[in-house]
């Protein structure tokens, strides 16, 4: 197959003309021999139209980038690069960080802001996330910001305004002209690893209250392009369901994207 042939370039979905977009998280999973192996064996199993159906990016440990991006163009696998987090500066001494350039220069075209187990372990404030968005856009990358309550937050009626609240920085920080390629992810914090999803109702939900907010800045152009993505124990199982809520354009996937097979499952499924 032929990466760069128009055959394997994903087509925009017909009701919204929006592209989709299914991201693989692994999280802390895999090191380099084994992400090789695994995109080996998940590119064997799918199908060209699985390429024509959505744009697919696969977000591995930082070690694992260089090896996947060699990989990924010596044998032409029509995959998009991700990163999992990236650092606001762009360079300096900050031990231990790796910056925007740096993931741009790997060829990533996708970087999770904002991702709950972020917020929650590391602390990252909602500035903080905000200035990790307008990073990834200077480095002429794409990032999916993750957004989300928490159980309690969700049981107090919250839901909306931490979406808005969460979302709201990142709009303010990234020029309007932008707006229109960012990717929210929706990832109630309930529903990560748990086995417990949200509906699709609620993802359908939140993916209107993230149009709105953006819309008070972007305006309908930036709101209607704008990819939202559902995330939080999608499975080969609920993933058509997700992927059928209004405004949903795509899914993030964390523990059923590391096995090759069920997550070319998911997909095909999807
Ligand atoms: P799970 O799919 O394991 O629930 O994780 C979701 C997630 O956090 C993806 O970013």
């Amino acid at each position: 197959m032929n990466w760069r042939s128009d055959a394997l370039l994903p087509v925009p979905s017909s009701a919204t003309g929006r592209t989709r977009l299914l991201s693989a998280n692994w999280k802390m999973n895999h090191n380099h021999l084994e992400a090789i192996a695994t995109v080996e064996r998940l590119y064997r199993v799918l199908r060209p139209e699985q390429f024509r159906y959505a744009e697919l990016s696969i977000h591995p440990p930082f070690v694992d980038l260089r090896s996947l991006q060699l990989l990924f163009e010596s044998d032409r696998m029509p995959f998009v690069l991700g990163a999992q987090n990236c650092h606001q500066e762009e360079g300096g001494a900050f031990t231990g960080e790796v910056s925007a350039p740096m993931l741009a220069k790997l060829g990533v075209g996708y970087v999770i802001v904002g991702h709950s187990e972020r917020r929650r372990l590391y602390g990252e404030s909602v500035e903080l996330v905000a200035a990790k968005a307008a990073a990834v856009v200077r480095s002429g990358m794409t990032p999916i910001v993750c957004v989300g309550e928490t159980l309690q937050e969700r049981e107090s009626d919250a839901t909306a305004a931490v979406i808005v609240a969460q979302l709201e920085a990142v709009v303010a920080s990234i020029p309007a002209d932008s707006l229109s390629k960012l990717v929210v992810a929706y990832e109630p914090v309930w529903a990560i690893g748990s086995g417990q999803p949200a509906s699709p109702e609620d993802a359908a939900k939140a993916a209107s209250i993230i149009r709105e907010t953006v819309v008070i800045r972007g305006g309908d152009r930036a709101a209607n392009q704008v990819r939202v993505q559902y995330g939080g124990s999608v499975n080969a199982m609920n993933a058509s369901a997700f992927m059928a809520a209004p405004g949903i354009d795509g899914l993030l996937v964390g523990t059923a994207s590391l096995d090759p097979e069920g997550y070319a499952q998911l997909i095909k499924d999807a």
